[in-house]
């Protein structure tokens, strides 16, 4: 086979992951990357539905392909990922010139499918969810991006079934990768000088339950952290729930897992996280911060909040804002309540309008932005360790990478070959989402 291919990739790290081993394939086909969608021969889409932005996203862009294929006949169009998982069939009949759909735990048969033809013929559909017939996908081969950062994932699903949350549905129950998969994998990474790693699971805190064997997080945390050449080990996501004291000891002491955690705690109130089934209160996630704050001073601590859950009152809405205020998160990611057919809070009483919910979310941001503000200011003066990820999109000269924090530093490079080199740099200015510096003098 041959021709060229274009992957799009909506939602979380899992997908970009996932679309790395997608890559993987296409290329073991002969398939070469275009970033040139028009002259594509194959494209995929890999989506996300966990909000309904995320959705709309995709359907536009699915629209868009339409008058490809009609120009070329021969175009072979792909949805993938969770949008495909929760909507099936129906994708084929809202769109006909979409040629296979397949789910999440599907990503291994794009391959054979290719092979076999069965893509192009007909519509063709994969949405099975983990059984004993399916294989370790997460060994397949991955094309990645950078030669510095990589994802490895180390799980797959979800069982903790938020209520708001479409996840759980789309991408089934926790599956754990064995340790010796990924510190195989991790091996390989650091042989070839990848630098960095993140290891990525929907709740990364329930890592090695399924095994039932005792093994957890903390376990795969020493293993990985073991394996010389790789300067960062990141982890995402957290959950406030299946966080123990044993893991943030572990990450406290490691020689590579990095100071950043995100912990995302979705609200500030606990009739909320309650209907929620987030699974915790208020206080128990207050002291697990005291506790991480205690023995990781220096933490990035970054979280997730939903606005406008149903049922949320002013007085829980004030709640939220009082949290934000006591934590004080370097950053905080803002969503405003997205119903998911399917999940019980979409059928709860006390949906809160669009209009309520918009201001709630304002209210938040400019909250929170004055704290990222004043914790970055914090950085000025101090010199910290980055690894330097390329130029800024908005201005080619001027470079940037990040702290072990995860916090983006923008500085002049003393060279155009600084890719991925480790190095100093001192901290001069700090606004609310990144910082600027210089490059500190070498020893
Ligand atoms: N597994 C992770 C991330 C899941 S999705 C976790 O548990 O934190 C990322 C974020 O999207 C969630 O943290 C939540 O804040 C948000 N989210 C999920 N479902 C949502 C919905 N229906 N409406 C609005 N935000 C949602
Ligand atoms: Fe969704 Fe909750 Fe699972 Fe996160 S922990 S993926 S929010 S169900
Ligand atoms: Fe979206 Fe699926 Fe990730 S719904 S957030 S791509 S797990």
């Amino acid at each position: 086979m041959k021709g060229t291919y274009h992957i799009i990739t909506y939602g979380c790290q899992m997908n970009e992951s996932d679309s790395e081993r997608l890559s993987g394939q296409l290329e073991e086909l002969q398939y070469q990357p275009t970033d040139n969608m028009q002259e594509a021969d194959v494209i995929v889409i890999n989506t996300c539905c966990v909000r309904e932005s995320a959705e709309n996203k995709v359907y536009g862009k699915i629209g868009e392909l339409k008058h490809l294929k009609a120009k070329n006949p021969n175009l072979v169009i792909g949805i993938t990922g969770c949008m495909a998982q929760k909507n099936k069939e129906a994708l084929f009949e809202r769109a006909p010139h979409i040629d296979f759909v397949f789910g999440p735990y599907n990503i291994h048969h794009l391959k054979e499918l290719l092979q076999s033809g069965k893509a192009v013929a007909s519509h063709t559909l994969k949405t099975q969810m983990r059984g004993a017939d399916i294989t370790d996908f997460t060994d397949l081969h991955a094309v990645r991006k950078s030669n510095v950062f990589a994802w490895v994932p180390i799980m797959q699903g979800c069982n903790k079934f938020c209520t708001y949350c479409i996840v759980p549905y789309v991408r089934g129950r926790e599956w754990s990768r064995p340790i010796e998969s990924v510190v195989k994998e991790v091996r390989e990474l650091a042989a070839a000088g990848y630098k960095e790693i993140t290891l990525l699971g929907q709740n990364v805190n329930a890592y090695g339950l399924d095994f039932k064997d005792g093994t957890d997080f903390a376990d795969l945390l020493r293993e990985v952290d073991k394996i010389d050449g790789i300067e960062r080990v990141r982890y995402m996501t957290s959950h406030p729930r299946d966080m123990t004291r044993e893991m943030i000891d572990t990450i406290a002491q490691s020689r590579h897992v990095v100071t950043q955690m995100h912990l995302p705690v979705q609200s500030g109130s606990d009739a909320v996280l309650k209907g929620m089934n987030r699974g915790y209160t208020v206080e128990h996630y207050c002291k697990l911060v005291d506790y991480i704050r205690k023995v990781m001073p220096d933490v990035v601590l970054t979280t997730d909040l939903i606005v406008g859950f149903p049922g949320e009152t002013e007085e829980m809405h004030r709640e939220t804002l009082e949290l934000l205020k006591k934590i004080r998160y370097d950053l905080a990611y803002t969503f405003l309540y997205s119903p998911r057919s399917g999940t019980p809070a979409a059928k709860m009483a006390g949906q809160v309008s669009k209009d309520v919910m918009k201001r709630r979310l304002q209210e938040l941001m400019s909250i929170q932005n004055e704290i990222s503000l004043e914790r970055n200011e914090t950085m000025v003066g101090k010199t910290y360790e980055v690894i330097v990820e390329g130029p800024t999109k908005n201005n080619p000269k001027m470079w940037f990478g990040r702290t072990s924090g995860n916090k983006m530093i923008i500085f002049a490079p003393r060279a155009t070959t600084m890719i991925g080199e480790t190095t100093q740099v001192k901290v001069d200015h700090a606004q609310t989402w990144l910082l600027r510096g210089e490059l500190a003098e070498r020893n």
